[in-house]
C-alpha cells in the first residue's frame, strides 16, 4: 500500500485537505454573522475539544484499518454494520465533491481572468460595485465559462491523482501549503497596513455575544467539522498512508492549530480590508465577498492585477488540496472495492464528475428553475452535507471508536503500540465516549 514519504508530507497533505474554501472563505462570513470573536471563541473550543479527538478517532481507524473508508471499518470490525459509517462518509464525499469542484473552478477562473485582465478590463472610474456585480453575473452565475472552468479544475485534479500518493498528493501539498502560508502572511501585512485597519480588527476581535444562538452553535459545529475535513472519510483514507511511526496526537494538534491560524489570518485580512474601504457588513457575506467586495478593493490598489491574481491563486491552492483529498477517498474506495488500477479508478470517479459538476454549476443560471425541496441544487448539496450528514457521521464515528471498536484500538494507535507516552489518551477517549456524542446530539436537537 502506498505511503506518504515524510512527516512534513503527512502534515502538508492533511492540512491541505483541511484548509480549503471552507476555512478561507466561509469562515470570515460565518464569523461576521456570529458576532466576530464570539464565533471565533466557539469555533476554537469546538476544533480543540471536539475536533482533535474526532480527528484522532478517524486517524486511528484509518491507520489501523489501512484500507478505504468502508474497508477500514470492515477490517477492524468484520461482520458488523459499522462499515455503514464509512459508506455514509463516501456518499457525502461524493456530494461535496460535486459542488466543491464548481467552487474550485470559480477560483481558477478568477485567477486566470485576473492575469489576462478580463476581470478588470473596461472598469469605469469611481464606483465599481455594479461593475463587479456584472462580472460575477457573467462569470459565476449565468456564464457557460463557469462550466468550462469547473471541468478544467477537475482535469487538474485528475492529473495530480493519476500521479499517485507520493508523487501526486504529497509533492503537490509540499509545494502548495508553504506557498499558501506565505501568501496569507503577505496579504495579512498588506491588509493590516491599510488606513483604518484597526477598526476592522476591532470588529473581528471584539466579541458580540448577543449574536450567539443555538443556530450559531450549530453553524460553528458544522464549520468545525467541515473545515477539519471530518466525517468524510478523508482522514481515514489519508491515515492509511501514514507511516506506522507517525505521532497521531501531534499530527492532529498541528493540523487543527494550523487550520485555526489560517482562519484567524483570513479574518485579519478580510475585516480590515472591508472596513478600510468603507464597505458595509453586507460586503462580507456569501458569494459577493469574494467576487465583488475583494475585486473592488483590489481595483483601488496599485498593481491590482498582481494582487488579485495572487489572492485567487491562494484560494485556488486551498481548494485544490481539498478536492484532491475528496477525490482520493473515492479513488481508494473504487480501487479497493472493485479491484481497479489507480488510473482506472481516477477516471471512473472524476470522469462523471465533469458532468455532475457542470450541471451543478448551471444551477445558478440556466438551471436555476431546478429545485430540490425548494433549494437550488448547489445550496441543497451544501446544506444536506454540512448540517445533517457531517454531524451524523461524526456522531457515528464517536460511538464506534468510543464504544464498539476492538478493545485498545485508540490507545494502541495513540501510543504506536506503547512506543510513545500518551498522557492525553484518557481524556481523548473520555471525550469520544461521552462529551462529543452528547454535544453533537444536543446541538443538532
Ligand atoms: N476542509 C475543507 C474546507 O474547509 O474547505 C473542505 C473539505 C475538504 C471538506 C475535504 C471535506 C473534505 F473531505
Amino acid at each position: 500500500m502506498a505511503q506518504f514519504k515524510s512527516k512534513a508530507g503527512v502534515i502538508a497533505a492533511t492540512v491541505g485537505s483541511a484548509v480549503g474554501v471552507g476555512t478561507v472563505w466561509r469562515f470570515p462570513a460565518e464569523a461576521q454573522a456570529g458576532g466576530g470573536a464570539a464565533f471565533l471563541l466557539i469555533y476554537t473550543a469546538f476544533v480543540f475539544i471536539l475536533g482533535v479527538p474526532l480527528m484522532l478517532g478517524e486517524l486511528a481507524v484509518g491507520r489501523a484499518g489501512r484500507s478505504d473508508a468502508i474497508g477500514a471499518f470492515r477490517a477492524l470490525s468484520p461482520r458488523t454494520g459499522w462499515w455503514g459509517v464509512g459508506l455514509a462518509s463516501i456518499i457525502v464525499t461524493f456530494l461535496i465533491m460535486i459542488f466543491y469542484m464548481v467552487v474550485g473552478g470559480w477560483m481558477l477562473e478568477y485567477f486566470i481572468e485576473s492575469i489576462d485582465g478580463g476581470l478588470y478590463g473596461g472598469i469605469p472610474e469611481g464606483n465599481h460595485d455594479n461593475f463587479f456585480n456584472g462580472r460575477m453575473e457573467e462569470y459565476v452565475i449565468s456564464g457557460y465559462s463557469t462550466l468550462i472552468y469547473a471541468v478544467l479544475f477537475i482535469l487538474i485534479n485528475i492529473i495530480v491523482l493519476l500521479r499517485g500518493v507520493q508523487k501526486g498528493i504529497e509533492r503537490m501539498s509540499n509545494i502548495m501549503m508553504p506557498m499558501l502560508f506565505v501568501l496569507l502572511v503577505l496579504f495579512c501585512v498588506v491588509s493590516l497596513s491599510l488606513p483604518n485597519a484597526g477598526e476592522g480588527v476591532a470588529y473581528f476581535l471584539n466579541p458580540d455575544f448577543s449574536k450567539i444562538t443555538a443556530e450559531t452553535c450549530l453553524s460553528a459545529l458544522g464549520q468545525a467539522l467541515f473545515s477539519l475535513s471530518l466525517g468524510m472519510g478523508v482522514l481515514i483514507t489519508y491515515a492509511g498512508y501514514y507511516p506506522a511511526d507517525a505521532h497521531l496526537t501531534r499530527t492532529s494538534v498541528t493540523v487543527v492549530s494550523m487550520t485555526l491560524v489560517v482562519a484567524i489570518l483570513m479574518g485579519l485580512i478580510i475585516f480590515p480590508a472591508v472596513t478600510s474601504f468603507g464597505l458595509t457588513d453586507h460586503s462580507l457575506g456569501g458569494t459577493a465577498l469574494i467576487f465583488v467586495t475583494l475585486p473592488e478593493i483590489f481595483a483601488s490598489m496599485p498593481g491590482c492585477h498582481v494582487w488579485s491574481a495572487l489572492f485567487f491563486l491562494l484560494l485556488f491552492m486551498a481548494a485544490l488540496t481539498s478536492t484532491i483529498s475528496l477525490g482520493e477517498v473515492m479513488v481508494r474506495f473504487v480501487q479497493d472495492r472493485f479491484h481497479k488500477s489507480r488510473n482506472a479508478a481516477v477516471w471512473i470517479v472524476l470522469g462523471p464528475m465533469c458532468i455532475l459538476s457542470a450541471v451543478c454549476s448551471l444551477s445558478f443560471g440556466e438551471l436555476e428553475w431546478v429545485k430540490v425541496f425548494g433549494h437550488s441544487m448547489f445550496d441543497y448539496l451544501d446544506m444536506i452535507s454540512n448540517e445533517y450528514m457531517l454531524p451524523l457521521i461524526a456522531f457515528g464515528t464517536c460511538l464506534y471508536v468510543g464504544w464498539f471498536a476492538p478493545k485498545g484500538l485508540m490507545r494502541n494507535q495513540l501510543s504506536n503500540n506503547n512506543a510513545l507516552r500518551t498522557p492525553a489518551a484518557t481524556a481523548i477517549i473520555f471525550i469520544l465516549r461521552y462529551l462529543a456524542p452528547l454535544a453533537i446530539i444536543a446541538i443538532m436537537i
